[in-house]
């Protein structure tokens, strides 16, 4: 049963205690290189017969092989716009699942909630009730960032601006104040360049959650963010209005932000097993060869129960599939050089 029910606040069940065998890792107790590809050959792979047994053995080879691994350090600050304007489709999970990753992997990770349902920042177990500093106060009241930025509970590299239910009217308050779209921006540039001058290490990955919409708050979104990551969940109607989200970045690219591009596509909720999915998977791969991940993110239920202890599934459940399978996907994102 839910501990507590306040406003802005997702109920909350009893938190989960970090599992310290993969998330707190001491990097010097890391096992080598060559430690971990003997791990890997030593693991039977003859009795893998029944489902069950072939997904044992593939999860424990992912886990090994991902055990040692720090993420690479991007020459700058990658700024990354998580969009769909399909509801449901991933957005929440994927920005906070790849933040909490990276954040594992070694990398310094600002979490922004620009959603004001304020999904992403429930997951990370971050304050967001009515009241505290959050993406409305430097959005609509031109607030520093620094004074909304939170630190989550779980990674100590993983910074976090939350929403709060304030956000829900800033689409409106938005349209009458100058600059508009530009306002995120602004602020987040600030606030790097701040970090900068006092010295604070910097921020390597910026990941923005984004409304299930094409208003405002996902515009402000696109101007501040260099790259675009699109979650497509793997079921019929998957393509439809991904024309419209294009349109809007290219609209975006032309008169606001000409960095922006989509990086990156990642497919949400695979179900191997169905023939849609893999048709929608092999279309999408199809038609954007170079921005789609080749890992995707399976359905798993570990991963849709962890926002309701307030984590993600990366440190409530780290040895589950659904963990196995973002840590890949923010491994493959950190290696791939932003492309346009
Ligand atoms: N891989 C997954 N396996 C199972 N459930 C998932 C998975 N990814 C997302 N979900 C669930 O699907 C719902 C929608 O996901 P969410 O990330 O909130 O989408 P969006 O932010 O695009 O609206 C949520 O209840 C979430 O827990
Ligand atoms: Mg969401």
């Amino acid at each position: 049963m839910p501990t507590t029910s306040a406003a802005g606040m997702s109920p909350q069940y009893p938190r989960k205690p970090t599992s310290s065998s993969a998330v707190d890792v001491p990097r010097e107790t890391w096992v080598r290189d060559t430690h971990t590809r003997e791990i890997l050959e030593s693991l039977p792979s003859g009795d893998e017969t029944t489902p069950l047994a072939a997904q044992l053995a593939e999860d424990t080879r992912r886990r090994v092989s991902l055990q040692n691994h720090s993420f690479a350090r991007p020459e700058t600050t990658r700024i990354i716009t998580v969009a769909n304007q399909k509801g449901g489709v991933g957005k929440t999970t994927t920005t906070v699942n790849m933040a909490a990753s990276l954040a594992q992997g070694g990398l310094n990770v600002l979490v922004i909630d620009n959603d004001p349902q304020g999904n992403a920042s429930t997951a990370l177990g971050i304050d967001h009730r009515a009241g505290v500093p959050s993406v409305y106060e430097v959005l609509v009241e031109g607030a520093p960032l620094a004074e909304a930025v939170q630190p989550c509970p779980d990674f100590p590299t993983l910074l976090c601006v939350p929403a709060t239910i304030d956000l829900s009217g800033a689409e409106i308050e938005l349209v009458s104040l100058v600059s508009r779209e530009t306002r995120l921006r602004r602020a987040l540039d600030v606030y790097l360049a701040d970090r900068d001058a006092a010295g604070e290490p910097r921020i390597d990955y910026v990941l923005v959650d984004c409304p299930p919409s094409l208003g405002l708050l996902t515009v402000n979104a696109f101007v501040t963010g260099r790259e675009v990551l699109i979650p497509i969940q793997c079921e019929y109607y998957a393509l439809e209005g991904l024309s419209q989200l294009l349109k809007t970045i290219q609209l975006i690219q032309a008169h606001l932000n000409p960095e922006l591009h989509v990086s990156t596509i990642l497919l949400t909720m695979y179900d191997s097993r169905t023939n849609l999915a893999q048709q929608v998977a092999s279309e999408v791969r199809e038609h954007f060869p170079d921005q789609t991940l080749v890992t995707s993110i399976p359905r798993s239920v570990r991963v849709s129960e962890a926002p309701s202890h307030g984590q993600t599934v990366i440190s409530y459940e780290p040895s589950s599939t659904g963990a196995l399978a973002y840590r890949e996907a923010a491994r493959e994102l950190s290696e791939r050089a932003a492309r346009g």
